[in-house]
């Protein structure tokens, strides 16, 4: 979708909005798959209310991106335009043991800064790649831990109310890898309390997570993670590998040979041959063992 009303060209950089035309969301993507829209970068949170209300005054769809990390986007021109929070820089200030971190900071980043700062806690997010933003929506986990844990407070945009509010850690539910934010809010911005641990500590289970991860998981290829959500009590990767389903592709859409519950863009692969691959894949496991894996990546689709 094309931002052309020059009336709307002529506001974003009021209001501190910078418009880059034609965007490839398959360049800010970790799977490398998407069509082409306007992104609108924005760089003050308290522009939002402003920058939504022009945008729904003029019927331009949106949608909001974090890292791109966990996400497939459908192919072609896109019929909304995409909104990215720049991180206006320090991304993290610390405070004793609380860290209030800019949505849009890199998550490995921060556990790094955190970690030669003393405060761990989130060692097994090291690997994790894209936003604290994207993170703290998914409440994202690895090796028995979870950012929702550490969260003290929020700072986000409701999309229902349409304004900037600040929500304390006990009023968010953080599951497995689910939050009670609504899909349309925006993370703006989150104070973590971080427990304190020496940085030899820190590095010594970074390193351990790293090893984990190198050995299991194909970190060097285009993916957005594991595309399902494990089912109570069972592995989704562990059930598409007992079927054999390693290196099935639909046309370079691939089941990772790594770990099974992870698919890769194997070179020029397009949301189809995605779509049709997760499709495929979700069916056989429901005939074999009658589960109905959910999706832990989100779809772009409509
Ligand atoms: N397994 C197989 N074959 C495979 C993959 C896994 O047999 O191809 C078996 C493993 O041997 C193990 C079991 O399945 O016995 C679980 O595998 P793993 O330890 O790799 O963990 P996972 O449940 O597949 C989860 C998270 C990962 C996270 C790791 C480590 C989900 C959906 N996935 O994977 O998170 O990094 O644990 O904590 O919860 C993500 O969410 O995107 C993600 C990568």
């Amino acid at each position: 979708m094309r931002i052309e009303d020059p009336k709307i060209v002529a506001a974003l950089p009021e209001l501190g909005v910078e418009l880059r035309p034609g965007s490839s969301l398959a360049e800010l993507t970790s799977l490398a798959i998407g069509g082409t829209t306007d992104l609108l970068r924005i760089r003050k949170h308290e522009a939002i209310p402003e920058l939504l209300k022009l945008l729904d005054a003029n019927c331009v769809p949106h949608k909001f991106l974090g890292g791109g990390s966990n996400l497939l986007v459908k192919d072609g021109e896109l019929p909304w335009v995409v909104l990215q929070l720049v991180a206006p820089g320090p991304d993290v200030v610390l405070d004793g043991n609380f860290a209030h971190v800019d949505a849009a900071a890199d998550l490995g980043r921060t556990v790094t800064y955190c970690a030669k700062n003393d405060l761990g806690g989130m060692e097994g997010l090291i690997g994790v790649p894209g936003t604290v933003g994207g993170a703290l929506r998914m409440n994202a986990g690895a090796y028995g831990m979870q950012i929702g844990t550490y969260v003290r407070e929020v700072k986000l945009y409701r999309a229902a109310e349409r304004k900037i509010e600040t929500l304390s850690g006990d009023q968010i539910s953080f599951e497995y890898r689910h939050t009670s934010f609504a899909p349309n809010d925006m993370m703006l911005a989150v104070t973590l309390e971080l427990p304190s641990k020496s940085f030899k500590e820190i590095l010594q289970g970074i390193r351990i997570c790293n090893e984990k991860r190198r050995s299991s998981q194909p970190l060097g290829q285009k993916s957005a993670g594991c595309i399902f959500k494990n089912p109570p009590g069972a592995s989704a990767g562990h059930m598409i590998d007992e079927l054999g389903l390693k290196g099935l592709s639909v046309g370079d859409a691939r089941v990772s040979d790594r770990h099974a519950n992870f698919f890769v863009n194997a070179g020029q692969a397009t949301a189809k041959d995605m779509h049709s691959l997760i499709a495929d894949v979700k069916e056989r496991v429901h005939k074999a063992f009658g589960m109905e894996l959910e999706n832990e990546v989100v779809f772009w689709s409509a």
